[in-house]
């Protein structure tokens, strides 16, 4: 048995929706283990499409979803979640989704606080998804945050907001911001309570029976590894680490049943919010990348920024998420496009780097050094197989290979769930 973790390799929006899609109809149970409802995975199955933010991929193919403690849950997200995709005929419910009680849960003083921290913020600011997202886990890590649990506790949870208003109020008021009711959240969450405890459970309990009985487990991550709290392009990050290791805390298993590591990366490279970008394209070429390959946020609904491959990003984000196989998304995007660039490296100050620095000033005078390969004009839409592609394609994606020093294991040639070319199979292990 091997069991996969999925990952972005960029800055989030890499396709993995449909890749997590492919592999859970291979698996048996599929856990969210970071992030929040920030996420946006577009599915394209048949005829509909489903835009899941919180509801882990494999609901989709009727597997059991759990959400892990590394999540932080936004209830009232989660159920208009859920209703959505029942109207679209999904059958969810406790049976096939189980939450860990020990998850921290997202309250409107935590989207409050980051909407009013975002405007303070003015031109720094960091283009969140103004989800809570950031405070969620702030008030986490300062052991101040209501969990799942405390639902079930009415004590607990009244002395717990009190702790959690004492501070919030404080800042909001700071902020110019509303401050909120303790009486009013009181009963929203006890309001929330019947409905939400029969999902919660000790879901690491769970994941050791599932190690037992050798079912295979997909690890689904959210955002992306240049998008991770340490290893991304701080401070214009998420609020959570986005790198496989961080199934195993986020879920509650050992680190050695995360399993193969998968990396997801689009053939060129897009960035939603503010910070680093530095193979961003504004010109035609940028602007026909994002129309044609729809680069609108799935959250956010703002248009994506465009640009070509970073390998030295890639190859980075290969490293430190230790991503054994890379799935490339999108080729299709690039048909037609003469001449295609790819970066190997960044001139700062007449010096070359294989990596981006850490460092503010550094990343914003990090200048690309490209290499020039030739493009195709035949349509890699669709393509099954590698014999279905140009010779220059395959060059395209072989050169890749080499750079970011990982091996292709799948290849998404369009939005169809059997558009996609597998080199490796990740469940072998
Ligand atoms: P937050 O996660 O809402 O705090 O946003 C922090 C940064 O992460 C912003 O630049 C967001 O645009 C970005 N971000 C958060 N979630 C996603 C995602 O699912 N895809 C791409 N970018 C994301």
């Amino acid at each position: 048995m091997a069991n996969v973790a999925i990952i972005g390799a960029q800055w989030g929006d890499e396709g993995k929706g449909k890749i997590v899609d492919w592999l859970a109809s291979r698996a048996d149970i599929v856990v969210r283990f970071q992030g929040g409802h920030n996420a946006g995975h577009t599915l394209v199955v048949g005829n509909q499409t489903y835009k899941l933010s919180l509801l882990p991929s494999g609901l989709v193919r009727g597997k059991m979803g759990i959400i892990g403690n590394g999540v932080v849950l936004d209830p009232e997200a989660l159920f208009n979640e859920i209703s959505r995709v029942r109207e679209q005929g999904l059958d969810v419910g406790p049976h096939n989704l189980r939450i860990a009680e020990n998850v921290p849960l997202i309250l409107p003083l935590h989207s409050a606080l980051d909407k009013a921290r975002e405007v303070a913020r003015g031109k720094h600011a960091i283009g969140t998804t103004g989800r809570g997202i950031g405070p969620a886990y702030e008030d986490k890590v300062a052991r101040r945050a209501i969990r799942l649990c405390d639902l079930a506790e009415p004590e607990t949870l009244s002395h717990k907001l009190d702790e959690l208003l004492l501070h919030h109020n404080t800042l909001l008021k700071g902020l110019g911001a509303e401050p909120f009711d303790k009486q009013e959240l009181l009963d929203r969450l006890l309001g929330l309570a019947p409905k939400l405890l029969p999902y919660a459970e000790a879901v690491w309990e769970r994941l050791d029976e599932a190690r037992h009985e050798n079912k295979r487990v997909m690890f689904e991550g959210a955002q992306a590894v240049m998008l991770d709290v340490d290893h991304g392009t701080y401070p214009y990050v998420t609020s959570s680490n986005t790198v496989a290791g961080n199934a195993a805390a986020g879920a509650g298993v050992g680190p050695h049943f995360i399993g193969t590591v998968l990396g997801i990366a689009k053939a060129y490279t897009t960035r939603v919010g503010s910070g680093p970008f530095p193979t961003e394209l504004f010109d035609e070429i940028g602007k026909g990348i994002g129309e044609r390959g729809r680069e609108f946020g799935t959250v956010t609904g703002r248009p994506r920024r465009c640009g070509w491959f970073d390998a030295a990003l890639v190859r980075q984000a290969v490293k430190v998420g230790g991503v054994q196989g890379l799935t490339l998304t999108k080729l299709d995007v690039l048909d037609g496009i003469p001449e295609l660039k790819i970066c190997t490296g960044y001139r700062i100050d007449g010096e070359v780097f294989r990596r981006l620095p850490a460092g503010l000033a550094a990343q914003a005078k990090a200048e690309p050094i490209y290499e020039v390969l030739e493009g195709w004009t035949q349509s890699t839409k669709g393509a099954r197989s590698w014999a279905q592609l140009p010779a220059t394609a395959i060059k395209y994606v072989r050169r890749i290979e080499e750079l970011v020093e990982a091996p292709v294991a799948l290849l998404s040639t369009s939005p169809e769930r059997d558009d996609t070319i597998m080199v490796t199979d990740p469940f072998a292990g």
